[in-house]
């Protein structure tokens, strides 16, 4: 037997020591187990959460530790998990019995019978996730790695413990957690496993669209999210997720015409956005941006390939997609939308800049415009470096025309300088059609640059187009 390794400088928050107190006082053995241990070895930053497990009542145990922390805090059971959880100190320490499990077919939720601590390992995802520390007195920080969790975490593995076919059988979920881990830590899927999650794929249907799209979180937010949504097509997974993603992949020919891939291509914005922003809903319209084109692709002699009004289009679809997916349709998805209605934007004013094309822009995109353009600069894939110089350069102009515009003329944000109330007093007219003809005359004078975007400008412009209409200036305002 290779000699004991022993990892008790990982344990150096308190609630340790008061769960190794806890234990002895109940006569139990505890663990510390799972993520905590994983990214302790991997030194990926503080943990927010610790997994404890006990060969015995994990509720038990967590009232025992709560009655011996200083302000006792609250304990919530989930009694159909036989689970416990308690905050302290900013962390979250979840207490569960050690158990054997089988799962029926057709649910998530297991059959549960006590077990030792080896059946506990025995069923959790992966080596590398089974990594427990024993946290009793006689050999407080020992290590237990009964399937070579450290040498997997060395080499950058993913491996189950047991079959594969069984793990990810019984839990699909795990499948995803297989590609997530995979594109978070950037490490390999061992062969038969992925092979295992090939031939499990169906599997996925009996998951909740809730863990689903939490791992998809995760993957988008990896430094390169495209390892994970490679594995998910390789896998044959994501057409089960993402049709959208699958339709858009694939070339077409027609005439020696060709179109470029735009599966790949959205592959390599997402890897591109995020050297830029962690900001997930970014991520989300950068993988989503192109998703209009599969419904709106068209060929014609003339022009070749075209995907008109794929941004509208694509935009609708995100809408259907997030609910589908049960994600929120609140102002996340909203933003999305309209990252994919206006991706195209600054694209076509890069080519020719002008100062009422930019202030439309900024107009339009509002409070995101620097969101807007952090996925347009993303979305320059071409392997032509001259190309790819000219248009990051011009994208570089429309960046300083936008700040020189916004100094100027503060469109973001864009408020009417007179308002219909005024317009109604001015020409002693009542609510009706003209004076949002007026207003809009008002906002475009302004974002095409024939008057500054000031009150004085606007109010006689709109005395201008009042009296175009046929309406006269109230008496008393008569000058
Ligand atoms: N686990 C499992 N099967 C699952 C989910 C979790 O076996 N479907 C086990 C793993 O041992 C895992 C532990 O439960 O390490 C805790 O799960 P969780 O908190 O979801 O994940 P972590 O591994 O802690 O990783 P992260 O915090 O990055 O999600």
């Amino acid at each position: 037997m290779s000699e004991v390794k022993n990892y008790k400088e990982a344990l150096t928050h308190s609630v340790f020591k008061t769960i190794t107190q806890a234990s002895a006082n109940l006569q139990l053995e505890s663990y510390v187990i799972g993520g905590f241990v994983r990214d302790h070895i991997l030194q990926r930053g503080t943990a927010k959460d610790i997994d404890i497990v006990t060969i015995g009542s994990g509720i038990e145990l967590a009232k025992e530790v709560s009655k011996l922390l200083p302000n006792n805090p609250k304990v919530q059971v989930f009694k159909t998990y036989g689970t416990a959880m308690l905050k302290t100190e900013g962390i979250e320490v979840e207490f569960v019995g050690a158990r054997k499990e089988s799962y029926r077919e057709d649910s998530r939720n297991p059959i549960v019978e006590n077990g030792t601590l080896q059946d506990d390992q025995d069923r959790r995802d992966f080596t590398i996730n089974a990594l427990a520390l024993s946290l009793s007195k006689s050999d407080f920080g020992n290590l237990l790695d009964p399937f070579g969790g450290i040498d997997d975490l060395k080499s950058k593995i993913i491996r189950t413990p047991l079959d594969p076919n069984i793990t990810y059988s019984d839990d699909p979920l795990r499948m995803m957690r297989a590609i997530r881990f995979a594109s978070q830590l950037n490490f390999k899927i061992e062969k038969e496993s992925l092979e295992a999650i090939s031939k499990n794929k169906d599997r996925i249907k009996i998951i909740t669209k809730e863990r689903i799209v939490e791992e998809l979180h995760k993957i988008l937010l990896s430094d390169k999210p495209s390892v994970g949504f490679l594995l998910l097509e390789k896998t044959g997974l994501l057409p089960y997720i993402l049709p959208e993603l699958i339709a858009l992949k694939g070339i077409d020919e027609v005439e020696g015409q060709r179109h470029k891939d735009n599966f790949y291509h959205t592959l390599e914005v997402v890897d591109n956005i995020s050297e830029n922003t962690d900001d997930l809903w970014l991520r989300w319209s950068a993988l989503l941006h192109d998703i209009g084109k599969a419904p709106t692709k068209r060929f014609s002699k003339k022009v070749g390939w075209t995907f008109h009004g794929h941004e509208f289009v694509g935009a609708k679809m995100v809408f259907k997609l997030f609910k589908r997916l049960k994600m929120p349709l609140n102002d996340k998805m909203k933003f999305v939308q309209k990252m994919v209605l206006m991706s195209s934007r600054p694209i076509v004013i890069a080519s020719e800049v002008t100062d009422s094309a930019v202030r439309r822009l900024v107009f339009d995109a509002g409070d995101y415009i620097e969101e807007l353009m952090t996925l347009c600069e993303a979305d320059i894939t071409t392997k032509n470096p001259k190309r790819f110089k000219k248009y990051h350069n011009n994208f570089k102009i429309v960046r300083q025309k936008i700040v020189e515009v916004e100094e100027r003329d503060h469109i973001r944000n864009f408020q009417p300088p007179v308002s219909g109330e005024e317009i109604m007093e001015t020409f002693n007219i009542k609510p009706s059609r003209e004076i949002g003809t007026i207003k809009e005359a008002i906002k475009e004078a302004i974002l095409e640059g024939e008057i500054v975007n000031e009150y004085k400008a606007a109010y006689e412009y709109m005395i201008k187009k009042g009296e175009e209409l046929g309406l006269k200036v109230a008496k008393h305002l008569r000058i």
